[in-house]
C-alpha cells in the first residue's frame, strides 16, 4: 500500500522536495524550439514548479530565466526582447540569457550595481527540436543521454506535446498499466472481428496478461505475456526510465524508437513529451479493414488541440478535459461501439489520468497482480529519493553514463513459447537495435 507520506514524496516536485531534487539531476525537456523565436515574444514556461521565461535574443541566443525581475519583481514576460537580452518594462533593467544584469538605466551611473545582480538562468541545450534545461546544482551539467533517437536524422523524428491538468505520476503510471488496454481502448471489440497475428488481436483476445519484471540500468521493465499463435508467446514490453520517462509499447519492438516524458510543470500540471521515429504505427483495423471504433485505423494519436494561449498552462491542450466530462459519448458507450465512450487512444489515456483527481489519493487503492509494475516503480522512485537524500553526490541511473541509454527499447513481439524473457529480449535487441543488453538483477 502507498502511504499518504509516500504519495506526498512521489507527487511533489518543486524546489526543495525530494522528488524534485531527483528530477533536477537530469536534463528536463520543456518546450519546442519553434515556440521561442529569435527576437520574438518570450514564452512562459513552468518547469518543476518554477515559473520561467524562455526567450531568444535577436542574435539567436536562447535564455531561460526566472520570470521575476531582480529589481522589484515585475514579470519579464512583458519585457522587451533586445539584441543581447530581456529588458524589464518597469524601470528598464536588462538581463542577458545567462541571467546577468546588463543594464540598470534608472540609477545614476556612479551608483550602478548591475555587476552584483544576477537572475537564476538554467543551462540549456536543444535536441530533436526541443528545448532542454539542466536545473540542478552542478556548474557543468551532466552529458546528454545517448538515446537511440540520436541515430535518426531530424526529419525521421516526430515530436508531440500534450499538457495534462493533473500530477505527473498519473500519466506515467497509466503507461506502466498495460492491463487497461483490453478495456479502456479495446473494451468494445470482439477479437473474432480482428486479424489473428496482429498485436491488437492478441490484446483483445486475452485481457488478463501475466507479467515478467526486470530491473534495468535505468529503471524497470515489464514484459506482459499472453499466448500468441500455436507454439508462440506474444510479449508486450514497456520501460520505466527514471526519473520521468517511459517507453510505452506503442508499436512493434522491431520498429519503434521512442521516449515519452511526463515532465512535471508543477504538482498539478504535466507536459507529456513524446519523441519518436516517424511513421511507426500499429494498425488497428478489423478483418474487413474498417477502423476500430474509438481508436481509428491505427494507434496513432489524435492531434487536435485547443488554441495555445500565453498562460502558464495554456499550451498543447487537448479539447477533452475535466470541465467538459472529457467529451464522453454516452450513446457510443451504451450501444457498445466504444467501451469508454471517449474517442482517440491518447485522448482516452489522457482522460483516465485526469479522472483519478488532480493528485490521486493512492492510500485508497486496492492494487492487484496486474499492478505489479506500478508497485515496483513507486518503490524504485522512493529508493532513489532516499539514496539521494543520504548522499547528494550518489551515483544515479544514467546521469553520468550516457551510453547506458542504449539497450533500452520497448514494444511488441512474438517469440517461441518457453523461450526465457531475457533471451527473447536480448535476441530482439541484437537484431533490431544492434545492442547488447546489460542486466542488473541476478
Ligand atoms: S522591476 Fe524590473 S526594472 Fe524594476
Ligand atoms: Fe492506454
Amino acid at each position: 500500500m502507498t502511504t499518504a507520506r509516500e504519495n506526498e514524496i512521489l507527487t511533489r516536485v518543486g524546489p526543495g522536495t525530494p522528488m524534485g531534487a531527483l528530477m533536477r539531476q537530469y536534463w528536463v525537456p520543456v518546450a519546442r524550439s519553434q515556440e521561442v523565436k529569435p527576437a520574438g515574444d518570450p514564452l512562459r514556461v513552468m518547469a518543476l514548479g518554477e515559473p520561467l521565461i524562455a526567450f531568444r535574443n535577436s542574435q539567436g541566443r536562447l535564455g531561460v530565466l526566472e520570470h521575476r525581475c531582480a529589481h522589484r519583481n515585475a514579470s519579464l514576460f512583458f519585457g522587451h526582447n533586445e539584441e543581447d537580452g530581456m529588458r524589464c518594462i518597469y524601470h528598464g533593467w536588462k538581463f542577458g540569457p545567462d541571467g546577468k544584469c546588463l543594464d540598470m538605466p534608472n540609477v545614476p551611473r556612479h551608483q550602478d550595481a548591475k555587476h552584483k545582480v544576477k537572475l537564476t538562468a538554467y543551462q540549456v541545450t536543444e535536441r530533436y527540436g526541443i528545448i532542454w534545461l539542466y536545473m540542478g546544482e552542478r556548474a557543468v551539467p551532466p552529458p546528454f543521454p545517448d538515446f537511440e533517437l540520436n541515430d535518426l536524422s531530424p526529419d525521421e523524428i516526430t515530436v508531440q506535446m500534450i499538457q495534462q491538468e493533473y500530477n505527473w505520476l498519473q500519466g506515467l503510471e497509466n503507461d506502466l498499466d498495460t492491463s487497461h488496454f483490453g478495456f479502456l481502448h479495446l473494451g468494445g471489440v470482439d477479437p473474432a472481428e480482428l486479424n489473428p497475428g496482429e498485436t491488437v488481436y492478441y490484446l483483445a483476445n486475452d485481457r488478463a496478461p501475466q507479467f515478467h519484471l526486470e530491473d534495468t540500468p535505468l529503471g524497470l521493465m515489464y514484459g506482459a505475456y499472453r499466448p500468441a499463435d500455436e507454439g508462440n508467446t506474444h510479449w508486450r514490453l514497456a520501460q520505466l526510465i527514471v526519473p520521468f520517462w517511459v517507453i510505452p509499447p506503442a508499436a512493434m519492438l522491431a520498429d519503434q524508437i521512442m521516449i515519452k516524458g511526463y515532465i512535471p510543470m508543477d504538482d498539478t500540471h504535466t507536459m507529456v513529451i513524446t519523441i519518436q521515429r516517424k511513421g511507426v504505427v500499429t494498425p488497428s483495423t478489423t478483418r474487413e479493414g474498417k477502423p476500430i471504433p474509438g481508436l481509428g485505423a491505427s494507434f496513432a494519436p489524435r492531434n487536435e488541440f485547443r488554441p495555445n494561449t500565453t498562460d502558464w498552462f495554456g499550451r498543447w491542450r487537448l479539447p477533452n478535459c475535466a470541465e467538459n466530462d472529457w467529451l464522453i459519448d454516452r450513446e457510443a458507450q451504451r450501444n457498445g461501439s466504444v467501451f469508454s465512450g471517449i474517442t482517440g487512444l491518447n485522448v482516452q489515456d489522457n482522460a483516465m489520468g485526469g479522472m483519478l483527481g488532480t493528485i490521486s489519493d493512492r492510500t485508497r487503492e486496492h492494487l492487484t497482480a496486474s499492478d505489479v509494475m506500478i508497485v515496483r516503480a513507486r518503490r524504485k522512485f522512493l529508493q532513489l529519493v532516499e539514496t539521494l537524500a543520504a548522499d547528494k553526490s550518489a551515483k544515479l541511473p544514467g546521469v553520468d553514463d550516457p551510453a547506458i541509454y542504449r539497450g533500452h527499447r520497448a514494444g511488441n513481439f512474438v517469440a517461441p513459447a518457453g523461450k526465457p524473457f531475457r533471451e527473447a529480449y536480448e535476441e530482439m535487441m541484437q537484431k533490431h537495435a544492434n545492442t547488447a543488453v546489460r542486466w542488473v538483477a541476478a
